[in-house]
């Protein structure tokens, strides 16, 4: 099959690549635009390191061709911080001593990240199926779920005083 021409808007802003039918989202975000963030673990979506934010659902960019988010947008971890801002949930990843190795981490961050737009006020088993994709070796995902707990708390505080 030829090549395609596949435009999305990559972390805020359109990007247009050249990908043959085989070109999974994760080669696209690593290879054609640098984008190291989404880690290559299994390769066959088992491990959630690749995780990134597809339409703002969490998916493994390992199984999507690239070819079918044509005219989506696909968030990674190097969109999150603002400059040397973190967001609030990646700042509780460092609070907590929630990342060991890091290879999971922004896999981890991104999942969290889609649970906590989508429900502000999880539960401990919200946030462990939240990250159930995604294996951590080192961590044993105590540290993780009271990271992403914390920065739910501290979204919440920081709404009410916004009010
Ligand atoms: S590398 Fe994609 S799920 Fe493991
Ligand atoms: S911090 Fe090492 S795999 Fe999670």
């Amino acid at each position: 099959m030829p090549s395609t021409i596949v435009t999305l808007t990559l972390n805020g802003t359109e990007r247009e690549l050249i990908a043959r039918p085989s070109t999974t989202l994760l080669d696209a975000l690593r290879e054609t635009f640098g984008l190291m963030g989404a880690k290559r673990g299994c390769g066959q979506g088992g491990c959630g390191s690749c995780t990134v934010l597809l339409d703002g659902r969490p998916v493994v960019s390992c199984l999507i061709p690239v070819v079918t988010v044509d005219g989506s947008a696909v968030e990674t971890i190097e969109g999150l911080a603002d400059g040397d801002r973190l967001t609030d949930v990646q700042q509780a990843f460092v609070d907590h001593f929630a990342t060991q190795c890091g290879f999971c981490t922004p896999g981890m961050i991104m999942s969290a990240t889609a649970l906590l737009d989508r429900e502000p006020d999880p539960t401990r088993q919200d946030v462990a199926e939240a990250i159930c994709g995604n294996v951590c070796r080192c961590t044993g995902y105590e540290p993780i779920i009271t990271a992403v707990l914390s920065a739910a708390a501290r979204r919440r505080a920081a709404a009410r005083a916004d009010v």
